[in-house]
């Protein structure tokens, strides 16, 4: 499918070829040598809490950005922060020559609250044990950041006829609602002709992907106070109105908890049936049920079925309840009826559902049920398809082959990342996914972490990515100079 891309003929073969040795003749010496400078960075960054949901921490948050730009610079990046109204997004980078192609890199620097129970280590102490490393944030996102990173060095040093334009938001997992004011404002950010992200992750170590879209997502609180303070049971109850029995009536009439299925009235209206293409990709993944389920530690599931799993998973839309908060929760039972209830939920979404058409028929529909409920809206994204095949596909299949030696699925993914649509409509770039997470490392669960194996194939799957896409556009002819 991808035999139209033979980047290699446009380039002299003899020319090319001595060329190529000399661009990856020191790789290998250079990823080793790159370790303690990655593993050093990577410990600073993931020792700053930058939770971008938590307010507590927004001098983190700043301090975090402070750091990424230290850690650009360093490396003989340019990089400065760009302020919005919300927290900023740290841009920099390579950019040498206008007449070459312009690649921009991203990556989120925010990461998840870590208040799990199960945290076996300090969430943001950096252990480095063996080849792991620990810490919150370690894979989701500031791992892969710094990978792509050395890796852009690396190429910039050594002829890679690029420009590589880095931009690390760090409101990525709040719902990236200040990422399109961030590009705008960024002044040295010209347009790019590709974009690459490296935010996702592989089916299973081993076995890579490269995600040809993502679903968006539409979160909200559902707030329901019915006193002022708690009252006692025995003197109140039968006439006061319970806001945790109401809430937890309106989230059982939007899903059914047993099927998963959405029952908001319209919800699946613009939702097409899986396309061909998709289903022949999913089918030649090599997704497993039982390597899923053992990665993510999920001793039920709903279904078993691989094609039916996978469909879900990718491309179809869920409502979750995240969060039900109420009431008393300490040791015993409390006999009291508490004054207010929230909720947080969140709802994928898949093309075509537009996320505010969406919160409109969900708003209305928990109105019709329950009045009272007030329903806040926590960040909208819309769900992403990119066209399969084409150079830059060809570009991150042979980069994961040389990094890995492996050839990486093409699948959609069931997670959500706000700034790719926007960068895919300002830039009319293609955006392609060049993920170095796996199932195991954790993403926003206790006890995440990296790993150098990934992190040193990843460099090399970098370099190569960028070799390769230095040759797409046809601005220049040959990818770098000696
Ligand atoms: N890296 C993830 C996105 C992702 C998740 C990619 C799963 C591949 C598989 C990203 O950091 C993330 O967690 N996004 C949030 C966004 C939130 C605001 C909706 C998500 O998907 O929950
Ligand atoms: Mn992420
Ligand atoms: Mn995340």
């Amino acid at each position: 499918m991808f035999a139209q891309f033979r980047a290699d003929t446009q380039v002299c073969p003899y020319i090319g070829q001595s060329l190529r040795m000399s661009l990856y003749d020191s790789l290998d010496r250079y990823v080793e040598e790159s370790r303690p400078r990655f593993e050093e960075w990577l410990g600073r960054l993931v020792e700053i809490p930058t939770v971008s949901m938590d307010p507590a921490r927004r001098n983190d948050m700043w301090r975090g950005a402070e750091v990424a730009v230290g850690c650009l610079t360093s490396l003989g990046a340019q990089a400065t922060i760009v302020e919005t109204g919300g927290y900023p997004l740290v841009v920099g980078g390579w950019t040498q020559d206008p007449a070459w192609p312009t690649v921009t890199v991203y990556n989120h620097l925010d990461v998840q609250p870590a208040m799990e129970p199960e945290w076996t280590r300090e969430p943001f102490k950096f252990t480095v044990e063996g080849e792991h490393y620990h810490g919150r944030g370690a894979t989701d996102d500031k791992g892969p950041a710094l990978t792509a990173l050395l890796a852009a060095r690396y190429a910039a040093e050594h002829g890679v006829r690029l420009n590589i334009q880095f931009v690390w938001e760090l409101e990525e997992e709040i719902g990236s609602p200040h990422f399109a004011e961030g590009l705008a404002k960024a002044m040295n950010f010209r347009k790019p002709d590709s974009v690459v992200v490296s935010d996702t992750i592989w089916l299973a170590g081993g076995r890579p992907a490269a995600p040809y879209g993502l679903r968006g997502n539409l979160a909200a609180r559902l707030i329901l106070e019915t006193a002022r303070r708690e009252a006692h049971s025995g003197l109140t109850g039968g006439v006061a109105r319970n806001p945790l029995t109401e809430l937890a009536a309106v989230l059982a009439a939007c899903v059914d908890a047993k099927t998963g299925r959405v029952t908001i009235p319209g919800f699946y209206k613009s939702v097409r049936p899986l396309g061909k293409t998709d289903r022949a990709q999913f089918l030649r993944s090599g997704f497993q049920v039982k390597t899923f389920a053992a990665a993510h530690q999920l001793t039920k599931l709903r279904v078993r079925d691989r094609m039916e799993v996978m469909k879900r998973l990718w491309a179809e839309p869920t409502f979750e309840v995240h969060g039900f908060v109420g009431g008393y929760t300490g040791p015993g039972v409390k006999t009291s009826i508490p004054p207010r209830a929230e909720a947080k939920v969140s709802m994928r979404l898949v093309p075509a559902q537009d996320p505010a058409a969406i919160f409109r028929i969900f708003r209305a529909y928990v109105r019709k049920l329950n009045p009272d409920v007030h329903v806040e809206a926590h960040g909208m994204l819309r769900p992403y398809v990119a066209d399969l095949g084409g150079p830059y596909a060809g570009a991150v299949l042979k980069a994961l082959r040389f990094g890995f030696g492996k050839e990486p699925a093409f699948i959609r993914e069931g997670g959500s990342i706000g700034a790719v649509v926007t960068m895919a409509k300002r830039w009319k770039a293609p955006v392609m996914f060049l993920g170095l997470s796996l199932p195991e490392h954790g993403y926003h669960a206790p006890n995440e972490r990296f790993d150098w194996g990934q992190a040193s194939g990843g460099m090399k799957a970098f370099v190569a990515y960028f070799d390769e896409v230095s040759r797409i556009t046809g601005k220049t002819q040959g990818s770098r100079t000696a």
